[in-house]
């Protein structure tokens, strides 16, 4: 079995849960840590900054098996250091329009290890949950709600900044529709206790996920913050395009809104061809760090015990049921299906 490791931004908010989840759950693994700040005082700590390629050199001779990628790297430097160095690959990091280039350049290459991204919501458990539901449908809407209270890192701060302005798509009877995040407000009642809530546009990459990697035609995720108020200024402030006129740094202010920590919740639902409903409801009382470290060692232990090479999707790696099974191990986290 595979035994030799190294977290790239191991040293993050969800990279270090990551390391402190590996450490408790298999003592026997061998854990490097990356990152650009050095920890002279670690004799496992490796310097590498993921912008300079130089720096992966080295990564070379120490046996590497396998890299989890906590830090955004979007000229794709390790996976594609991965690729060549037949290196398993593990990535949460990326956003749409990245996974969309390193997930299409990944499929034309001869690849003689495991390439998985799961870059998707809450480290890609949305496909495991949705085929949980049904081996097949049409449909798939992603609605989430997000606590103003949770604890999100420096990186994914930077991310809202960085692309509340730009377009994305959403999927209709298979055409890509362009829309912006916190547009077209749609009434979703929750589970949970929480109740119906105007939901609007967001981009994470199941859009992309669903609609170009499984065939979906119609794929949508839409989400609201636990305040009506904050959710309606938002939608406001996009629709008289105010963020446009905003610099990063006054917008990375605003979306700056890290909490201690709180519940985080979604809904997947899937609809088959007859119309056939089916709702899948999570709810993790730690929030989204604990719950995208807790899918990322469930991955990451399924590619340590795994010869299948090729790139995948996090869920496809799994059979849905036992990531259900997984999942409702965790005391932090609900699960009701309707
Ligand atoms: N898929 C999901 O569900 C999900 C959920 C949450 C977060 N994420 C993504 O996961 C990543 C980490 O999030 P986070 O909240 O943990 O962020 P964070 O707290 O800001 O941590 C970032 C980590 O990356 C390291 N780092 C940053 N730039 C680097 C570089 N150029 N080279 C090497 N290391 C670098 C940082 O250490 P140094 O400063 O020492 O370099 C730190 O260890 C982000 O890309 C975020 O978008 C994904």
């Amino acid at each position: 079995m595979k035994n030799n490791i190294l977290v790239i931004g191991g040293t993050g908010l969800v990279g270090s849960r990551i390391v402190q989840n590996l450490r408790q759950e298999i003592p026997q693994l061998n854990i490097w840590i990356g990152s650009r700040k050095a920890q002279p005082q670690d004799p496992k700590y490796l310097k590498i900054d993921v912008q300079n390629p130089d720096s992966l050199s080295q990564i070379k001779n120490r046996g590497i098996d396998l890299i989890l990628l906590c830090a955004a790297d979007p000229a794709d430097n390790v996976l594609r250091y991965c690729v060549k160095e037949g290196i398993d690959y593990l990535d949460i990091t990326k956003p749409t329009p990245e996974l969309q280039r390193a997930y299409r350049w990944a499929k034309t290459q001869k690849v003689a290890s495991q390439i998985v991204f799961s870059s998707g919501w809450m480290g890609g458990i949305v496909g495991s949950m949705a085929y949980h539901l049904t081996p097949s449908f049409d449909s798939l809407k992603l609605f989430i709600s997000y606590s103003l209270n949770d604890l999100a890192g420096e990186s994914t701060t930077h991310f809202i900044a960085e692309n509340v302005t730009k377009p994305f798509h959403k999927y209709q009877q298979g055409q890509a529709v362009a829309t912006k995040h916190f547009l077209s407000p749609e009434a979703h009642n929750f589970g949970f206790g929480i109740g119906t809530k105007n939901t609007y546009d967001f981009d994470i990459p199941e859009n992309f996920i669903f609609h170009e990697g499984e065939k979906i035609p119609n794929v949508t995720t839409k989400m609201t913050y636990n305040s009506d108020l904050v959710s309606k200024a938002l939608y406001l402030a996009q629709k008289i395009h105010l963020f446009d006129w905003l610099s990063h740094s006054v917008r990375r202010a605003v979306f700056n809104a890290s909490g201690k920590g709180d519940r985080v919740i979604f809904e997947v639902v899937v609809e088959d061809k007859q119309g056939l409903k089916r709702k899948i409801s999570l709810k993790d009382s730690e929030g989204q760090a604990h719950l995208t470290a807790f899918s990322a060692v469930m991955h990451l232990k399924k590619m340590l015990s795994s010869t299948q090479n090729g790139v995948f999707f996090s869920h496809q790696i799994h059979e849905p049921s036992s990531v259900i099974q997984a999942l409702l191990a965790q005391p932090q986290i609900s699960i009701k299906i309707n």
